[in-house]
């Protein structure tokens, strides 16, 4: 998906079906002209694919195979896992989920060409299958050092801390890169407010435990989240001053503590030790 510079088509589906779900959907998605004259879709929970009709659903649902999504599974903590998906080699499924997720994301044009991408989707697992809550998308190489692409939690799954899950496993890909990271930009209202969250929590809670100075490139260094962002979010806390030409950091513990406490819930770890992943190359 792609910035953007029209303006947002008519919404064209009201509601899909997915998993256990009916959800209603917030944005025009470019599905193929076969599926303009459907108010809803049906989805496989598992593959992705879309249909028309809840019975062929039901027909497809008999002979799917898949319990998962394609790919590789690179973390399991609990019933959470994470399956990596190649846009290359799963084109139909990169594609499907550009279509579903497009739903969701305004301000993003689909971006065809899912070869160059690499998917990371989110499941609750049980003993039905694993079940998707959310994904983002990630460039396999990407010049302006985007770390993240796309990101969305479905909408039953929103505001329980997947989003601070899915931001936390892309920095810490970013860390096993040995890169620093930014997501892509423009960010939606609901990205942006989550990505502050996430940024404000980690640097706080660096600084609420380092002694003496710590300088913008050594938080960048820890955390993989790229100086500019580092500094905007600090700024931002008011904790920067400015002398002598320099930017520094001004940590005062109760200030720390004021910030933490207006930051809210931490939301789910990523245990890194239950990650297993080589960057592509
Ligand atoms: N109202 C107010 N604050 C919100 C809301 C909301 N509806 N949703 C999230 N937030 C803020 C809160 O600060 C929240 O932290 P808190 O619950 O501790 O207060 C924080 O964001 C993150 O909450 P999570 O539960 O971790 O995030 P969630 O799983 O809901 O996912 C996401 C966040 C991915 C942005 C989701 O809202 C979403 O999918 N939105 C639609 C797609 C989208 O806009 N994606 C980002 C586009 S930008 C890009 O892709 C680079
Ligand atoms: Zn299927």
């Amino acid at each position: 998906l792609r910035e953007h510079e029209e303006f947002t088509k008519v919404k064209n589906i009201a509601t899909i079906e997915l998993g256990r779900y009916e959800i209603e959907t917030w944005y025009f998605s470019p599905f193929p002209p076969e599926y303009n004259d459907s108010l809803n879709l049906y989805f496989c929970e598992f593959c992705l694919t879309f249909m028309k009709r809840k019975e062929q659903l039901q027909r497809h649902m008999k002979k799917c195979d898949l319990k998962h999504p394609p790919g590789d599974e690179i973390y399991r903590s609990g019933t959470l896992s994470m399956f990596e998906v190649d846009g290359k080699k799963n084109k139909v499924y990169g594609q499907n989920l550009c279509y579903l997720a497009k739903l969701f994301l305004d301000h993003k044009t689909l971006y065809y060409d899912v070869d160059l991408f690499l998917f990371y989707v989110l499941c609750e697992c049980d003993d039905r299958g694993c079940h998707m809550v959310g994904y983002f998308s990630k460039e396999k190489h990407s010049e302006e050092s985007y770390n993240l692409a796309c990101i969305l939690t479905l909408p039953p799954y929103q505001r329980k801390g997947y989003g601070k899950f899915l931001i936390a496993f892309s920095y810490e890909l970013s860390k096993k890169e040995g890169k620093v990271g930014t997501p892509e930009r423009p960010l939606s209202d609901l990205g942006l407010l989550s990505y502050r969250g996430y940024w404000t929590r980690v640097l706080l809670d660096i600084l609420k435990k380092h002694k003496g100075n710590i300088s913008i490139k050594e938080l960048s260094d820890m955390t993989a989240i790229r100086a500019e962002d580092i500094l905007a979010t600090l700024q931002a806390l008011e904790l920067i001053q400015y002398r002598k030409g320099q930017h520094v950091i001004c940590a005062d513990p109760k200030v720390l503590d004021r910030h933490l406490k207006a930051a809210g819930r931490g939301g789910l770890e990523v245990d890194v030790s239950k990650l297993i992943w080589t960057p592509y190359k």
